[in-house]
């Protein structure tokens, strides 16, 4: 049987949004943002020998405990330590993983993500060694930099989102690498061995909710969604 873990990541402390926990927790429809996210792995992966690895910052660990209680939560899943940075997060995450298969890196603020965009992601990496979803800027977009700003040619510019997806073996070699402050995702630490990016259009509606806009949106598309 195939082997695929996921590692969702959930050790963001900020609290950008003025609430008193952190965003992976805030209730979207009926219960935490998190639940849904790991829930939409265990649907579409009902099929395949699933490993789930959450990781956050240790002192969540307790409060976590206490919503999987509350809102009988019982999608099996091993708890790792959130780092300083996510690239930390994901590594104390690959701590825990298999060799074997694949690994999949996930948002733990992307809930909204599909079960059919989830099992066609798995198909690609499969058959192309890694898989990496994106969405087209919809903005004109310009770079900036030393006080000067040019256009660039927006057709060529890939916004990338997760789950991203690698080997198991060679994801926990590159994590093995010195932090570097561009490695904002795991693409970015894959390819800096060398190896290249397979990029497959993503779905809008896998917003990362960092904003109570982000938040509103998310209830919008979750209630039209009617799940
Ligand atoms: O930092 P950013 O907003 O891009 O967060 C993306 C994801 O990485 C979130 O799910 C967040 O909880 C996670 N993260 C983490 N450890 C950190 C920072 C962010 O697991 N130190």
């Amino acid at each position: 049987m195939d082997k695929l873990t996921a590692i969702i990541v959930a050790g963001g402390v900020g609290k950008r949004m003025g609430r008193s926990v952190p965003k992976q927790f805030l209730l979207l429809g009926d219960r935490p943002i998190l639940m849904h996210t790991i829930e939409k792995f265990a649907m579409a992966y009902d099929h395949i020998d699933l490993d789930i690895i959450v990781v956050m910052h240790p002192d969540y660990h307790d409060y976590w405990k206490d919503l999987i209680h509350h809102y009988n939560f019982n999608i099996p899943h091993t708890l790792a330590d959130g780092g300083k940075e996510r690239f930390f997060s994901v590594r104390n995450g690959l701590k825990r993983a298999s060799q074997h298969g694949l690994i999949a890196v996930h948002d733990g603020v992307r809930p909204l993500i599909s079960t059919d965009f989830l099992q066609k992601i798995y198909e690609e990496a499969i058959e192309y060694g890694n898989a990496v979803p994106y969405i087209r800027p919809k903005n004109s977009v310009r770079i900036e930099e030393n006080g000067h700003n040019h256009a660039i040619d927006r057709n060529t510019v890939r916004l990338i989102q997760t789950p991203q997806l690698f080997p198991a073996a060679e994801l926990k070699q590159a994590y093995k690498q010195e932090y570097k402050s561009h490695f904002t995702d795991d693409a970015t630490v894959y390819e800096s061995l060398g190896q290249s990016i397979h990029l497959i259009e993503g779905e809008e509606q896998n917003i990362k909710i960092t904003t109570e806009t982000d938040l509103y949106l998310a209830e919008i598309i979750l209630s039209k969604a009617g799940q």
